[in-house]
């Protein structure tokens, strides 16, 4: 099965990107392939037009759109700015949607440096699954004061979080195997 996580802050210093990079280690440990995403390489511009209806798209969005369509589930994972998701990942599910997203199990990964774990930006993040007709598991991964509780290079240092990694992942790869069969 392949897994692929959309990272999308692409804020200086960004700290989300960090639960990204602690899921693909994760998700790669168990054996899957995963392909990590990364909306600040991607570098949209802002939005204008669906990439279907654009005549001559660049080559490596179709490139990407590629990749998409062969993935069998996704994990996307937003920052929350302002109770809301980061307006980078709404203008990628903008572009590509429906899809590659279509039919497909589509796992909820939010954080914050705050202790409510971007709950708001994740229940949104649902709720644009559904309009796109992707199944969003119910089990969400936000992450609290991500900042301290997972190093720069993606190490969980946090038993608690690292618990909820672990619960999270249990979870939506048994219902995106499930999906998927
Ligand atoms: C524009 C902006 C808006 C923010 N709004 C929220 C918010 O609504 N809720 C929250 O918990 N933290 C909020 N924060 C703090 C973020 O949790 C923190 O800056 C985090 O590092 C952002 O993720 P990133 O580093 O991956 O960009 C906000 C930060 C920024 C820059």
């Amino acid at each position: 099965m392949k897994i692929s996580i959309i990272s999308s802050s692409t804020r200086k210093g960004r700290i989300s990107h960090r639960i990204a990079l602690a899921l693909k280690s994760a998700l790669a440990e168990r054996g899957l392939e995963v392909q990590l995403v990364d909306l600040l390489e991607v570098k949209l511009a802002p939005f204008e037009e669906r990439l279907a209806r654009i005549e001559n798209p660049e080559p490596r969005f179709v490139e990407l759109e590629k990749q998409l369509n062969s993935t069998d589930a996704f994990i996307f994972v937003s920052p929350e700015y302002n109770g809301a998701i980061a307006s980078g990942l709404k203008n990628f599910i903008d572009f590509y949607a429906k899809g590659p997203f279509m039919h497909k199990a589509i796992g909820v990964a939010t954080g914050s440096t705050g202790s409510m774990g971007g709950i708001r930006a994740a229940y949104q993040l649902q709720q644009n699954i559904l309009t796109i007709h992707g199944f969003p598991h119910p089990q969400m991964l936000t992450v609290a004061k991500m900042d301290q509780t997972i190093a720069e290079d993606g190490t969980i240092v946090d038993e608690r979080t690292a618990a909820s990694f672990d619960k999270f992942l249990e979870l939506f790869l048994a219902f995106a195997t499930k999906l998927r069969s």
